[in-house]
């Protein structure tokens, strides 16, 4: 049972998170996959319409920045509230189905209410949703300035707390709910415990999208887009690319062709461990474009950064353009697009599918359908399908790395040997912090090659070498970072290591720069 947009399989069982802004249905869609339920964030502007075109089996209405009170405050249209499809409104949705329905009051006369919050239940008896198993008392993530005072018609007080008389508010028959709280962060320990039995129980989901249900529907959607048609993915050895492939790989097999371009600025080893990975382990057909010598040419001489980007920029789409030129009748291109991607703003729809499209920079009479089978998926539950699909750790667990690869983390000119060097004090970075098991708490662990000299002694002797800059970074999405307190005897270890291997090299510094205001990267 399956509905496909393009190469996108929707599950029949879908919940959809409605949108009320500033970040929150991410999180909310997440939890509720988490409990194996398919999620989907659509915008408070969808219509009865739309909603019934994907016959969900409940609607979570989410938090939101505004007051429901404001002039101008996003609401929802009426008529969803008469749909008679189980709801759940979480903090801003919540006091929008208390305002929407009859006899609710959302005031502004409570204090408000931050942080963490003691909720007590009343009416016990009365509760659905809260499961009996849970204390009486429980500790909650609250944030509203508004309050709910009075349930509406027909809906009972289950639970409240000192600035929420109404905390909780239910109508079992309806299968609608409000709570006040946030059960999605963290910082709601029993938070996931009432989505669950909102989701499992009440609105009668059954928890059966799991990993191989995703690759299952994936693989049929693809089939039906691509039917005998051949297609191009171009691998960057990242995951996203990676997990894409192999998915399609996995319905059209032969013919699906991946180009992977080494452009001589990658880290050691890796451009092999692609080629074994997808050529010798999984049988997919690799054209392997060795082109180190075509980018370090164009790249000597140049010392500014973003035109170093350029420049590397262009090489790929000239290279992938000559090998568009000589297939035969592929006519799909695969892309690693993934869900994020695609959800813009809270206030506006999910992303459309673009059925036709272009890789940036080619030629128009070079175009492609899209098939982009991960366009439904967070990147956590990318690195899982992956796993699924047999890809090694090395890839589904790897750390971001920028598309121009060294190229930016050779500060100045680019050459062979500053690559060569970068390249064997990098692989001991990653070699050290894995050897640690630090490479999953970390975002990106790196080497950074800067264009200065500095003066040492080894032995007897004076010399004049390279420094290296260690650069480790924890972030959540690298819009803000970190630098990792790493452990001294780390730092130590690879200290002696770098500059007792790495030719070239006679000192080590650790970056100790958050961002803001550095950038991660160097250039
Ligand atoms: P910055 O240095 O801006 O990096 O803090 C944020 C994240 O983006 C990655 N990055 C790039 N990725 N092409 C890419 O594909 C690029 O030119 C590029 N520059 C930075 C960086 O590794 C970090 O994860």
């Amino acid at each position: 049972m399956l509905s496909n947009v393009g190469s996108v399989a929707q599950p029949d069982e879908v919940v959809l998170v409605i949108d009320f802004g500033a970040q929150y249905a991410q999180l909310i869609a997440r939890r509720v996959r988490e409990l194996r339920v398919y999620s989907e964030i659509v915008s408070h502007q969808v219509t009865v319409e739309e909603i019934l075109a994907k016959q969900p089996k409940a609607l979570i209405l989410s938090g939101g920045p505004k007051s429901v009170n404001e002039e101008g405050a996003p609401s929802l249209d009426p008529a969803i509230l008469e749909l008679g499809i189980p709801m759940l409104g979480i903090c801003y949705g919540a006091q929008l189905l208390a305002q929407q329905l009859p006899g609710g009051v959302v005031s502004r006369d409570e204090s408000g209410e931050y942080g963490r919050s003691e909720m007590s239940r009343i009416a016990d008896s009365a509760s659905t949703l809260l499961p009996a198993d849970l204390p009486n008392e429980q500790t909650v993530w609250m944030s509203h300035f508004d309050a709910i005072t009075h349930a509406p018609n027909g809906f009972v007080a289950t639970a409240s707390s000192a600035g929420s008389p109404v905390a909780v508010f239910e109508n079992s028959k309806t299968k609608v709910f409000g709570v006040q709280y946030h059960p999605e962060v963290g910082h709601t320990p029993h938070g996931q415990a009432l989505l669950k039995q909102f989701l499992l129980h009440e609105a009668g989901c059954r928890g059966n999208w799991t990993m191989g249900s995703i690759i299952e529907a994936s693989v049929a959607a693809i089939v039906d887009q691509v039917g005998d048609g051949k297609a191009i993915c171009a691998l960057s050895g990242g995951v996203d690319s990676a997990v894409a492939a192999a998915m399609v790989h996995r319905a059209i097999g032969d013919r699906l062709t991946c180009i992977y371009v080494d452009t001589g600025l990658m880290r050691l080893n890796e451009s092999d461990q692609i080629v074994e990975t997808f050529e010798r382990n999984h049988g997919i057909k690799l054209i392997h474009v060795t082109a180190g010598e075509r980018y370090f040419e164009k790249l000597a001489g140049v010392t500014e950064p973003e035109t170093k980007r350029k420049i590397i920029g262009e090489q790929f789409i000239r290279i992938f353009e000559e090998f568009a030129r000589s297939l035969d009748g592929e006519e799909y291109l695969v892309q690693g697009t993934l869900y994020p991607d695609v959800i813009e703003s809270g206030t506006s729809d999910a992303a459309k599918i673009k059925s036709h499209h272009n890789v940036g920079g080619l030629p128009d009479d070079l175009s492609f359908d899209l098939v982009e089978p991960l366009r439904n998926l967070f990147k956590d539950e990318v690195r899982k399908v992956g796993s699924e699909l047999g890809l090694p750790d090395e890839i589904v667990l790897r750390q971001p790395f920028p598309g121009p690869g060294l190229g930016v983390r050779i500060i100045g000119e680019v050459t062979r040997e500053k690559v060569e060097v970068l390249q064997q004090a990098d692989a001991i970075v990653r070699q050290e912090i894995a050897a640690a098991g630090l490479e999953q708490e970390l975002w990106q662990a790196f080497a950074v090659l800067p264009d200065i000299r500095t003066v040492g002694v080894m032995g007897d002797e004076r010399t004049y070498a390279h420094p290296i800059i260690v650069r480790a970074v924890t972030s959540e999405d690298a819009m803000t970072a970190d630098w990792a307190r790493l452990p001294y005897e780390l730092l130590e270890r690879l200290s002696n290591r770098i500059i007792n291997e790495v030719d070239g090299v006679n000192r080590v510094a650790y970056d100790i720069t958050s961002k803001p205001p550095g950038t991660i990267e160097w250039e």
